[in-house]
């Protein structure tokens, strides 16, 4: 289930949040504390307004909630508003049963807020916060919160692929506690919000407001990722990177998969250890991913074969499962060559410039050398150009000497990061003239237009932007991972 946390300040306001959202969540939590005090006096009516059910949680600022009422007063409040017809209550772990009996005009004797909710049906979720890690002794405290019959919440805060080890391990663990709500907060707890199935959680949280450190919106978790429909027979698959947000991947494999009604997801991981995150992959049976920055090499020592421009490059970006072992594969490799590949046919592109020594102009500069294609390589840092030039019996030289070299390539390509988001005024080679003649080739794709690509398309070049070899690489690690063709009538939105 996907559960809207509201965070409106008027019971107006969530009302129009769960209308925006009904078609997406199974569920929603009224965040009391969001509410004006005014409005928190009235909420008690807000699930007979609605038609689904509602979790009632008054959230202290510690536990990352915005109520600085005494505690005296939060816990009255709680109750008062429990009164109205929430399906769930949620309860902090440390509150102790003897301040939640309440003196109510309508009782002679007090009233146990507890028993109260138990008689009329309501499930109390016992909750557990934890901003800064994900406690060692997380088995334990779950058991104990379950222990009354509660439904155990814990939101805790994984810093490091182990943690995050830790949290899809609760299910193994607690398999007999049916009912538990398992969050993983912050930038790592990414991929246990998607993936919240497999940790054994009957639902996850989201918001477009990030109400939660790691919130994603009801609409990207359902209608992008699918997440409320993982299953056991779910293929995992995903992307490890560190940076690892900002990928488009997702964008390609999630609409590929539904198109071909594939049951299978695919799901960023921000990765620190690729060592871990192979044991994550065995514990989850994952059944293969990309890998970006920084771990394109770091994962090599792990595969049991490579192919042989895996071997050449020094880098993978693609895993995939063959037979009790990982096999690594590199798609940008054809992905570069894919929207080129009739010109080097027809031998339209003898010679080629390369600007840009790092990681990606490893891949395109051994595709275009295993074509026979005479590359020169020109970088900012000398040395890195004399090495792979080296390597691909290429010629190199300085990026500032590249106004000597116009007017003598069939292909230019622009490898290095300058022009991307956020400096996207750059060009690294102002002082390259382009006759029109060259097929220009930019790697770039964030934004789809830099001042290098502009001044190609100006002079009239042929010009292929980064899109379209992130597109075909996709597309071919599409075919490992799943073993059909991507679906030629969806456009990726990347
Ligand atoms: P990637 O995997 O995206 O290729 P990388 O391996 O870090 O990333 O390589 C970045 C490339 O962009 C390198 O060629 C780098 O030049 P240096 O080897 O001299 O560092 C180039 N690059 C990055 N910033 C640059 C800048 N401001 N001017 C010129 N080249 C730059």
């Amino acid at each position: 289930m996907l559960c809207l946390t509201l965070t409106g300040s008027t019971l107006e306001e969530n009302r129009a949040l769960v209308e925006q959202n009904r078609t997406w969540i199974s569920l929603a939590e009224l965040r009391l504390d969001h509410l004006n005090r005014d409005e928190q006096k009235i909420a008690s009516s807000f699930p007979s307004t609605v038609d689904l059910p509602i979790i009632l949680t008054f959230r202290r600022k510690s536990d990352g909630g915005l109520c600085t009422l005494g505690e005296k007063e939060r816990l009255q409040t709680l109750y008062e508003t429990a009164k109205g017809d929430y399906a769930y209550v949620d309860i902090e772990e440390d509150v102790k049963k003897s301040d939640l009996k309440f003196r109510d005009s309508m009782f002679e004797q007090k009233v146990d807020l507890e028993r109260m909710l138990r008689e009329r049906g309501v499930r109390i979720i016992r909750s557990l916060h934890d901003f800064t890690c994900v406690p060692a002794d997380i088995y334990g405290r779950i058991s104990k919160l379950a222990s009354k019959g509660d439904i155990p919440k814990v939101a805790v805060t994984p810093k490091s692929m182990i943690d995050i080890i830790s949290l899809f391990r609760v299910q193994a663990e607690l398999s007999d506690i049916k009912d538990k709500i398992i969050i993983g907060m912050g930038d790592f707890g990414i991929c246990a919000r998607l993936l919240y199935k497999k940790c054994g959680s009957m639902l996850t949280f989201c918001s477009d407001t990030q109400a939660a450190p790691g919130h994603l919106s009801a609409r990207t978790m359902s209608e992008l990722y699918h997440a409320d429909k993982v299953d056991e027979k779910t293929h995992v698959f995903g992307i490890i990177g560190n940076p690892v947000y900002h990928t488009a991947s997702p964008r390609i494999h999630n609409p590929g998969f539904e198109a071909i009604h594939y049951n299978a997801i695919y799901v960023p991981f921000l990765v620190d250890s690729v060592r871990a995150f192979f044991k994550l992959a065995e514990m989850l049976q994952i059944h293969g991913f990309s890998v970006t920055v920084p771990h394109k090499r770091n994962v090599q020592p792990y595969l049991g074969r490579i192919t042989r421009e895996v071997k050449q490059i020094g880098a993978c970006n693609t895993v995939t499962r063959i037979q009790n072992m990982w096999k690594g594969t590199n798609t940008d490799y054809y992905g570069f060559l894919s929207p080129i590949a009739d010109e080097i046919a027809q031998e339209n592109i003898r010679t080629a410039l390369v600007i840009g020594a790092g990681g990606a102009s490893r891949a395109v500069v051994w595709a275009l050398h295993n074509h026979g294609i005479k590359v020169t390589i020109l970088n900012r840092s000398l040395e890195k150009a004399r090495q792979l030039a080296e390597e691909t019996m290429s010629s190199f030289d300085s990026l500032e000497n590249c106004n000597l070299y116009s007017n003598s390539f069939d292909l230019v390509v622009q490898t290095t990061s300058v022009g991307m988001a956020p400096d996207t005024d750059e060009d690294p080679v102002p002082s390259f003239v382009f006759t029109g003649d060259e097929i220009v080739y930019e790697l770039v794709y964030q934004p789809k237009e830099t001042p290098f690509f502009k001044r190609a398309t100006e002079a009239g070049c042929r010009v292929i932007g980064g899109a379209e070899m992130l597109l075909e690489q996709g597309k071919l690690q599409f075919e490992a991972f799943s073993g059909y063709h991507y679906p030629h009538w969806i456009q990726p939105d990347i």
